[in-house]
């Protein structure tokens, strides 16, 4: 028997698992989409063999039927929660099954650490306590020889490219020094997730709090943090719900670090509200926010939207290769900080030419940096 690609036992374990599906989502059982239950809430449900593996079409939803309802919210509590029935896991309406170990150290992660390491170096500067939200964080440390990293190859192209370098511009020297600290040694071994770099860039007086909703690596990263002690918070929820919670911070200096993955659209519209909704609470914020380049409407608009927040802003992209067209992936990502600090800027300007030049994919790499006020700094090819 071969079912979606997979044979044997594996194929017979699930076609009996869907067997089983099918009886507890009667009458509604379908294999894709999103489907509603009562309250609002919708529910997906991946099955077990699809976890890791970044294989959507495997994906398998469930519609509770009426009468499966109740049993559902008395026996597994809130619906938004992970829970694991029957041996499959119900993830919450936004959990997809992205996993960043497969893209670590890629391009998008050099120019969006570089500026978190900047940030967090410029909030250094003074004696007061910050803190800094990672609103999706991720595993926290990547190992660059974990069979994800090597499947997809996105880090040679990325990290190992500039890992041997010494002729960086100095403005990159923090993360550079961060990353040597990381790996301790003359061979790349790991590549240091946002949480990895905040912890080791925080003082003693400094708190940090990540928010990760992928089961296995809210795992990875609490396990990474187990030893830190109160200073590191690190939680299985909803990143752009903590903000809410954790805005304005007592010692009114922070950063909110907003790196979703966009597996689905409605994260663009949310990391909107979120931060109109941070601004009211925390406006001397400073809001980084990752953006990838891709062809989608809502991947476009995004950066017109961020602008009119009425706040001062820098956007600076880095592209690899020409754009994107349908169907291909990501030709460059983009990092939009509200509230910058004023050094950023300039430090910029220094650290992306040489960049670009060092990632070139091809002939169409190139970089270029924005500022608010109506004020366009640059916008300069290699
Ligand atoms: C791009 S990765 C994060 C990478 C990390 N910030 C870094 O730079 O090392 C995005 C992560 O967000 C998680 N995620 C998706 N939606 C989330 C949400 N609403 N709240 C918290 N985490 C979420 C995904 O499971 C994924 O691990």
């Amino acid at each position: 028997m071969t079912v979606l690609g997979l044979t044997g036992n594996i194929a017979h374990r699930l076609v009996q698992q869907y067997r089983r599906l099918s009886r507890l989502g009667r009458p509604g059982f379908r294999r894709k989409g999103n489907h509603r239950i009562r309250g609002g809430a919708s529910t997906q449900l991946v099955h077990p063999l699809t976890i890791n593996e970044n294989q959507p079409a495997l994906n398998v939803c469930v519609r509770l039927a009426p009468r499966a309802q109740p049993s559902f919210g008395q026996q597994f509590g809130n619906p938004d929660t992970l829970r694991i029935i029957h041996g499959y896991r119900f993830y919450p309406p936004t959990m997809l099954s992205y996993r960043h170990a497969f893209h670590a150290g890629n391009h998008a992660d050099i120019l969006k650490h570089l500026v978190l390491t900047l940030c967090l170096k410029h909030m250094n500067a003074k004696d007061k306590p910050w803190l800094l939200l990672d609103t999706h964080a991720g595993a926290g440390l990547y190992a660059i020889d974990s069979e994800p990293a090597k499947k997809t190859g996105e880090y040679i192209e990325g990290i190992a490219r500039l890992w041997n370098r010494s002729d960086f511009p100095s403005s990159m020297a923090p993360y550079m020094a961060a990353l040597q600290a990381c790996n301790g040694g003359s061979k790349l071994r790991y590549y240091p997730g946002s949480p990895w770099l905040a912890a080791h860039l925080a003082r003693g007086i400094d708190s940090l709090r990540f928010c990760e909703l992928h089961s296995t690596d809210f795992a990875l990263l609490r396990r990474e943090f187990k030893d830190e002690g109160r200073r590191v918070k690190v939680e299985q929820a909803d990143g752009f719900e903590a903000m809410k919670a954790a805005l304005p911070p007592p010692s009114r200096r922070g950063i909110v670090l907003i790196d979703p993955s966009y597996e689905i659209k409605s994260d663009y519209p949310k990391v909107v509200s979120a931060i109109k909704d941070g601004l009211k609470r925390f406006a001397t914020g400073t809001y980084v926010v990752w953006l990838p380049f891709l062809p989608s409407i809502e991947a476009r608009s995004l950066p017109e939207k961020l602008k009119k927040l009425q706040a001062d802003w820098i956007y600076a992209g880095l592209s690899v290769r020409g754009p994107a067209t349908k169907g291909h992936g990501m030709s460059g990502s983009a990092i939009f900080v509200i509230n910058p600090p004023w050094t950023l800027k300039s430090d910029l300007e220094a650290s992306l030419p040489w960049l670009a030049h060092v990632l070139a994919l091809d002939d169409k790499a190139g970089w270029s940096v924005q500022v608010s006020a109506g004020e366009s700094a640059q916008a300069v090819d290699r």
